[in-house]
């Protein structure tokens, strides 16, 4: 009988806020579900955040606390390498490489920095080059599937153009990875209809407390049709299976502030565990840093081994 091989799942979440509950739906319960079948790398992406928060305070704080919210979902390190980006510098190296082999045009057509281009932004080289530092974050570990929201899918799709053209080069040294995106939930809205994101201010934070929760909600836009609220429907259809959702919104058409009122119930009824979750988790910050640092001498290891292949295919590898 042949062995069957793990297949890998990697993700990562940039440290430059609190996660929401666009984040979670979006991406990170998936990451829980998939350390159980498949070999999972959970990242925290410092050197992606860099672009925004540059204050060393913010960044560290900001570090734990993803580790943090990892943990409080039920990623285990048992199960899953949980480690910062920073921490292998072999995906620093490896963006380098990248860089040489891509075209200016090319990574002009991303839609990050067209986004930052039309708003007039003062665009880092940093921001630039975002989409080739998550191509090494994703293969450097021969990646078979990658965990994201719908806004990521064509970052994915730039790190499999990058890895045919490096294997075209080069020859063959890189798997082609799949992005891995739920249907409903690729794009979760905000609390004004437009994706939720952190940049916007339409968040719901995950680990909300419940004056953050009524706050939100109540500030939820309602524009309806037929006396259907439908911005809290779409946030609302998170926490309820469907059923339920549409026949209480048939019961309760037209009643925005009662609908409102029970979406508050839900979310604190599924934020409440992890908030305090979260909160015994803090209480042992050494504990969090040391799963970090531990996953972070797993990860090195394995970055480490593909990067002697990738020296040697380039042909730097003299001794
Ligand atoms: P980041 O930190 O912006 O977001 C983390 C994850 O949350 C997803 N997400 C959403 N999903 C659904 N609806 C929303 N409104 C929503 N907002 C955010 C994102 O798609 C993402 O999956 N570039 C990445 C971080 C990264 C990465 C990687 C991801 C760096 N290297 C390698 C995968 C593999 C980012 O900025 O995510």
């Amino acid at each position: 009988m042949t062995k069957q091989v793990k297949k890998t799942a990697l993700s990562g979440v940039q440290p430059t806020g609190k996660p929401h509950i666009g984040n979670y739906f979006g991406a990170m319960r998936q990451f829980v579900e998939l350390q159980n079948t498949y070999g999972g790398f959970f990242m925290i992406a410092d050197y992606h955040a860099l672009n925004s928060v540059q204050s060393a305070k913010d960044l560290k704080e900001n570090i734990v606390d993803v580790a943090l919210d990892y943990l409080a979902i039920g990623l285990d390190p048992s199960k899953a390498t949980i480690f910062k980006q920073s921490d292998v510098s072999a995906h620093t190296e490896l963006s380098w490489i990248f860089d040489t082999i891509t075209t200016v045009a090319f990574l002009m057509r991303a839609h990050a920095f067209k986004d930052a281009e039309a708003k007039n932004k003062e665009i880092s080289v940093g921001t630039f080059n975002y989409p080739m530092l998550m191509a090494a974050d994703i293969l450097l570990y021969d990646v078979d599937v990658v965990p994201v929201g719908a806004d990521q899918k064509q970052h994915v799709e730039i790190t499999r153009d990058t890895a045919e053209k490096f294997n075209r080069i080069f020859g063959e040294t890189f798997k082609l990875p799949e992005a891995l995106i739920m249907k409903d939930v690729g794009t979760v809205p905000g609390t004004d209809g437009q994706k939720m994101s952190k940049s916007y201010r339409n968040t719901i934070p995950l680990f909300a407390t419940d004056d953050e929760i009524e706050k939100a909600v109540m500030s939820i836009v309602t524009d309806s049709e037929g006396g259907m609220p439908k911005n809290v429907y779409e946030i609302h259809k998170l926490f309820l299976p469907k059923e339920k959702l549409d026949q209480l919104y048939s019961e309760k058409a037209g009643k925005y502030k009662d609908l409102k009122e029970v979406l508050i119930a839900d979310i604190k009824k599924f934020v409440t565990p992890l908030r305090e979750k979260r909160a015994g988790l803090a209480k042992d910050k050494a504990a969090v840093i040391k799963i970090l640092k531990d996953g972070g001498e797993k990860a090195r290891a394995q970055a480490e081994a593909k990067m002697k292949v990738v020296r040697k295919n380039i042909g730097v590898s003299l001794y």
